[in-house]
């Protein structure tokens, strides 16, 4: 199922990699690269390395800018809205294959995300934040994941049926589905029986694995909300695959 996920987050890239960033989005995501709220919580400045070597991995370029990311406080509600605003704004020509890409569709989806997303790519396993951890093993698959190399990747992640489960059934993919089942519940229950055939029923137990840690300090509580299937599942590669595609 992750690989599922996975493979259609990389077909999603590799889509919008085939179009070259017109000068108005390339505006609108430096306005929002160099706007001091925004970046005081999102970091993004700190991925410029991944756009000037682009052949070396981006994941140590993202290890870095998660770190950061994870001890900023959150954005507010106001920053994520302005965010999106602007995003779409300067790229709706490059958004414009999505259905449904308007500012007022995706501020409250944003607004509604964003803190569980918050608590998943700031899970650390024994000190290794998660998404770097998984980035790693999965790079161990297709080779190296930079961005001169996406065409390879993609056609390698293309071909190959599955990924072994000790890069699926992680500790960290585990919490990773605590966290949505915890602000999520029925998203997270509509995965339960596929993760259970996969990795085994011990993965949806709800306990935490010991070496599982958060790495921010706001952990609060998000309501439960309904959601459609498939929004959040595999969030942990999505949210590295689209911003690879982004940056592409
Ligand atoms: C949004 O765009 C406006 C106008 O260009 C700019 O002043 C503002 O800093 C931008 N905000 C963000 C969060 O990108
Ligand atoms: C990336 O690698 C290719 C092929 O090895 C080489 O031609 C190119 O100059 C390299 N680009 C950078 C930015 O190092
Ligand atoms: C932001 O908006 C979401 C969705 O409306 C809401 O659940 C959340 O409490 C808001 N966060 C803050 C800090 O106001
Ligand atoms: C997964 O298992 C394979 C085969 O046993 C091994 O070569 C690989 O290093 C393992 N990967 C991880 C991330 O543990």
């Amino acid at each position: 199922m992750m690989y599922r996920v996975f493979t259609a987050a990389l077909l999603a890239a590799s889509s919008v990699s085939a179009l070259t960033i017109s000068s108005t989005c390339q505006a609108a995501l430096t306005g929002v690269a160099t706007n001091s709220d925004a970046n005081a919580c999102l970091s993004a400045s700190s991925l410029l390395s991944v756009v000037l070597q682009s052949n070396a991995s981006i994941i140590t370029p993202v290890d870095n800018w998660l770190k950061s990311l994870c001890s900023a406080a959150p954005c507010s509600n106001a920053t994520l809205s302005a965010v999106v605003t602007n995003i779409t704004t300067g790229c709706s020509a490059e958004l414009s294959s999505s259905p449904d890409s308007s500012a007022s569709t995706l501020i409250p989806l944003v607004e509604q995300y964003y803190t569980t997303a918050r608590k998943i790519v700031c899970l650390a396993d024994s000190g290794t934040n998660c998404i770097t951890q998984t980035l790693t093993n999965i790079q161990s698959i297709l080779g190296t994941l930079s961005i001169s190399n996406i065409g390879d990747v993609i056609t390698k992640a293309a071909t190959t049926t599955s990924l072994p489960t000790n890069i699926t059934c992680t500790d960290c993919l585990k919490q990773a589905y605590n966290v949505l089942n915890t602000d999520f519940p029925s998203t997270a229950s509509s995965l339960t029986s596929e993760l259970d055939s996969e990795c085994g029923a011990s993965f949806t137990d709800g306990t935490t694995p010991a070496d599982i840690k958060s790495t921010t300090s706001d952990n609060g509580k998000n309501s439960a909300m309904t959601l459609t299937r498939g929004t959040f599942v595999g969030s942990v590669l999505v949210v590295a695959s689209s911003l690879w595609a982004f940056l592409a």
